[in-house]
């Protein structure tokens, strides 16, 4: 099973496997909406993209990119500014393959492998080949990642180091799964523990706590889909969402 290539199913594409459609069967029988969440999740990171992108940022660095599903962070990117550089990045090596085949192509747009667990050896990539200027602003997605990142981890001091090293005005969008879903799916969830799949879901405020040091824009950490529309349907599965900006 691979977390990327369940999500790829998710959302429709053709990348899985029969390990990974039998996952995403079991996680569709609990929590049916999961597809609708996941789609969320892409609506709200590309619009997140579009936000930065207006506002004038021209770099873009997506943390666990998985598998390629257009439109794709730098074709948002690029119909706004055709120079706009984007980085994608996945501790995967099957999802780096695929990235690096199917999007690593246009100009400015780049696949690296890196653990977003070990944000210095991702620094040190981007700086050492020059792919992001970090004098400029750069916007951050990390779209439905930071929950594989348990406490022990410390995914406050990952979110700090990349932080560091931002100019101001840069961006940072999140998805991040939410102690606010309903107890059956938290339980189910629960069984994945000590797989690949184990995840720690946290609460809106455990969640800002992450992104300490960031100004959280309106209406700050809430379930992605509020983030859209205002008539789109609450879910059992939770995902809040969060754009925030360096100051
Ligand atoms: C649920 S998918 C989301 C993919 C993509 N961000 C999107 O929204 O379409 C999670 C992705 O995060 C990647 N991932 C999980 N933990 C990671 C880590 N520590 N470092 C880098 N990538 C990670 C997985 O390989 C997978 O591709």
């Amino acid at each position: 099973m691979n977390s990327a290539r369940v999500y790829d199913y998710l959302l429709g594409g053709k990348d899985s496997q029969d390990i990974d459609r039998d996952v995403a069967g079991q996680m569709l029988s609990s929590a049916p909406e999961i597809k609708t969440v996941a789609w969320f999740c892409r609506s709200f990171a590309l619009k997140a993209v579009e936000m930065a992108a207006d506002a004038g940022v021209r770099q873009f660095l997506d943390l666990g990119s998985g598998i390629p599903n257009s439109p794709n962070v730098h074709e948002v990117a690029q119909e706004i500014d055709p120079s706009a550089r984007v980085v994608y990045v996945d501790y995967d090596p099957v999802v780096h393959a695929h990235c690096d085949a199917l999007l690593a192509k246009p100009d400015g747009v780049t696949a690296l492998l890196g653990d977003v667990r070990r944000p210095h050896d991702i620094l040190d990539q981007l700086k050492n080949h020059t792919l992001i200027d970090f004098n400029e602003p750069v916007a951050i997605t990390l779209i439905g990642v930071l929950h594989y990142v348990m406490d022990s981890e410390d995914p406050a001091g990952i979110i700090a180091a990349f932080r560091d090293q931002l100019a101001p005005g840069s961006y940072l969008a999140i998805t991040h799964g939410s102690l606010d879903s309903a107890q059956e799916i938290l339980q189910v969830l629960a069984g994945n523990k000590g797989t690949s799949a184990q995840v720690a879901f946290r609460s809106p405020a455990q969640t800002e706590a992450i992104l300490a040091g960031f100004e959280l824009l309106e209406p700050g950490v809430v379930p992605v889909q509020h983030w859209l529309r205002p008539d789109l349907p609450e879910t059992r599965m939770v995902m809040d969402a969060a754009i925030c900006r360096k100051p």
